[in-house]
């Protein structure tokens, strides 16, 4: 039974996460509005990974010996819980580095040649729009892509015309990490099949933060990072159909993902396996698996309904500032928690180094989404993102902060 029935307990969720008791620059509390970036860890996840290392160490999928068949056990048992959490069959779930090696698993096994046509967005992280544009420098293929309206949600009138015969792979964000726009996927999705495409969604910044299921979704393949959902680094997902995955050829070679090698040549196991050479990231699963854990237990209609709130909070607060412009829609609806503003007369950079003084962590720059900073007319911005253990009083901070950045830099009374 969830710990926080129906809403979350920001202030107790947050004795979970040591980091958050600390203080940074100038003794300040800290504020930690950079969960886009890299979420803090639970001490349940800290627990996971250490006690793996401490008990069951061994490694999965090779020896005969009890701590390799617990290590096996630990590493398959986090691929069920993943499974189950996404709603996907436990044999669709790939581990991956992170999301970007996922979508690049996609990138270099799809087969594309002059004529194919790969459909992506003006709104993708760097992750789900660099490994498209190499597969089409290798392939001979063409990348089109949705253009973003000045409100910072992906203009659709062009999707009929977009999509066609030609069309093999339509690979779209499923929330912006820049605007928090949460694009139409499954109906992106049902008219990308309708012309016979692929569709693959980014979920580095859904997954985290709102119900996700892939049944619903309508999609082929989903990508996502732990290290964004309470979890460890260095282990990520990418969701794949069965019948997809079964028919595509192995991304990375090497142990662990062979049938027989022979010196002429080799034989490569059924997926996942397939797909994940070498010794396995077992403790980073464990952590993956308690993240999971965590997130089921607080309910992730619950931390939507969270997210929102602060969100509309951080909206409200910031319009209320004069000479600061929110990037992307300006209401919570289809919208999740990252929040990017434009500070007149001070660069992001500055607005960073000021917040942090203060004890204030956002992120400056373009965030890995060059194209989209673009479209919305600028070279770059300061981002909020928000989380389970984040508070109102925090949002509070992060406006004063503005206020006080503004004063600083003489931009206002
Ligand atoms: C929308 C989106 N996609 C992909 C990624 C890439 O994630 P990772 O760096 O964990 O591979 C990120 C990371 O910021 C992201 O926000």
């Amino acid at each position: 039974m969830s710990k926080f029935p129906g809403h979350l307990d920001a202030e107790a969720i947050r004795a979970d996460f040591p980091v958050l008791a600390r203080t940074v620059r100038n003794g300040n509390p800290l504020v930690y509005l950079d969960s886009g970036a890299t979420s803090q860890k639970p001490v349940q996840v800290l627990d996971a990974e250490r006690s793996f290392y401490e008990l069951h160490n061994g490694a999965a999928h090779r020896g005969t010996h009890l701590l390799g068949e617990e290590a096996t056990d630990v590493y398959e048992g986090a691929r069920a819980k993943v499974a189950a959490f996404i709603g996907a069959e436990v044999g669709e779930v790939v581990f991956t580095k992170n999301a970007t090696e996922a979508i690049n698993l996609v990138a270099y096994t799809l087969k594309a040649g002059p004529g194919d046509e790969i459909l992506i967005t003006e709104m993708e992280h760097h992750a789900n729009l660099v490994p498209w544009q190499q597969l089409c420098e290798r392939t001979g293929a063409t990348l089109r892509w949705l253009n973003v309206t000045p409100e910072g949600r992906l203009d659709l009138d062009h999707l009929d015309s977009l999509l066609t015969e030609r069309t093999k792979l339509v690979a779209v964000t499923h929330q912006s990490n820049v605007t928090g726009t949460i694009p139409p996927v499954t109906e992106i999705a049902r008219a990308a099949h309708e012309a016979g495409a692929l569709v693959l969604a980014d979920a580095a910044q859904s997954v985290p933060h709102q119900p996700v299921d892939v049944a619903a979704l309508g999609v082929d393949f989903l990508a996502f990072s732990g290290h964004k959902m309470l979890g460890p680094y260095g282990i990520g997902v990418l969701f794949g159909r069965a019948r997809l995955l079964e028919a595509m050829p192995p991304f990375l070679t090497g142990g662990s993902m062979i049938e027989v090698v022979r010196m002429e040549g080799s034989t490569f196991l059924p997926p996942p396996q397939r797909f994940e050479p070498g010794v396995p990231a077992v403790a980073e699963a464990a952590g993956l698996a308690a993240a999971v854990d965590y997130l089921t237990g607080l309910g992730m209609g619950a931390v939507a309904a969270h997210e929102e709130s602060l969100t509309a909070h951080a909206l409200d607060a910031l319009r209320e500032i004069n000479g600061v412009r929110i990037l992307g829609p300006d209401t919570t609806k289809d919208r999740g928690g990252a929040v990017a503003f434009e500070v007149e007369g001070v660069h992001p950079h500055d607005v960073g180094q000021v917040l942090d003084e203060l004890g204030v962590a956002v992120r400056t720059g373009h965030h890995c989404a060059w194209p989209l900073h673009r479209a919305l007319g600028v070279q770059a911005s300061t981002r909020a993102t928000f989380y389970v253990y984040n508070t109102h009083a925090e949002v509070d901070a992060l406006a004063d902060g503005i206020r006080y950045a503004q004063r600083f830099f003489g931009v206002r009374q």
